[in-house]
């Protein structure tokens, strides 16, 4: 638990700066599980700054993120692939084909065979060396929504009324925010090596309550990390107030 969301950021910072460098001494690829939204902004500003002040490269660094909205068309103003270019990867020396970000354009005939392949391409890797994580009002992690199983894999799902309500200030309207997305399944989230689920305000209060001191549930799909062996929730003050 950090006084703020600013000094949080920079301690996880630090910590994947840390990782990329003993990839790089050991000649490796270094895999990140990436999320949007609000809560990873600090950090991926702070990743910038170490990398434009204090020389950090991400030549080494191979990214998947977690999820895209379906359909979504990569240049437009709500993608997650602009807004991880906008955030960060135009930003560092990240190689273009390291970065992965499930394709909102695809046809649904091919959303099956493209998400074993997204998959399969982490497992050729080694699997996901540290997964960065946020977390969802109803305790969604990725868009694995309330009811998704432990062993769920990448997948086109339905969004929750409460995600799309959380989305659509972005969309200017419910009306025009989606309603699926691609989301990559609890499973690879879980075999991730390491993952850092980061959370901040009082708004998110509740459900970090019954993500780390409530029952283990597919209700509350962040719930499962209880069960993973290196997950540390980093939350501002504000985030940890309801916890005992
Ligand atoms: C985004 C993602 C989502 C968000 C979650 C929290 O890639 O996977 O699970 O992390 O909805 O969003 P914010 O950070 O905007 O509160």
């Amino acid at each position: 638990v950090f006084e703020d969301s600013q000094t949080a950021s920079k301690a996880i910072a630090k910590e994947i700066a840390k990782l990329i460098k003993v990839k790089q001494s050991q000649k490796q690829p270094c895999v990140l599980g990436l999320a949007t939204g609000s809560s990873p902004k600090g950090l991926y500003a702070e990743l910038v700054r170490l990398h434009k002040e204090e020389g950090l490269s991400f030549k080494n660094v191979v990214t998947f993120n977690l999820d895209e909205y379906y359909p979504m068309e990569p240049d437009s103003v709500n993608s997650y692939v602009r807004f991880m270019k906008t955030l960060l990867f135009d930003q560092v020396d990240i190689l273009k084909e390291n970065c992965h970000i499930p394709d909102g354009t695809l046809s649904k005939a091919d959303i099956a065979d493209y998400c074993s392949r997204y998959e399969a391409k982490i497992e050729a890797l080694g699997g996901i060396d540290l997964q960065i994580l946020g977390i969802g009002g109803n305790g969604h992690i990725g868009f694995n929504e309330s009811g998704s199983l432990q062993n769920s894999k990448t997948r086109l799902v339905a969004l929750d009324h409460i995600t799309r309500v959380a989305a659509s200030k972005d969309f200017a309207g419910l009306v025009n925010t989606p309603k699926t997305a691609i989301t990559l399944g609890v499973k690879k989230i879980m075999e991730a090596k390491r993952v850092i689920l980061m959370a901040w305000g009082e708004a998110k209060s509740a459900i970090i309550r019954a993500s780390v001191e409530g029952q283990i549930t597919n209700q509350v799909p962040a719930s499962f990390l209880q069960e993973h062996n290196n997950a540390t929730f980093v939350l501002d003050k504000g985030a940890a107030s309801k916890l005992t």
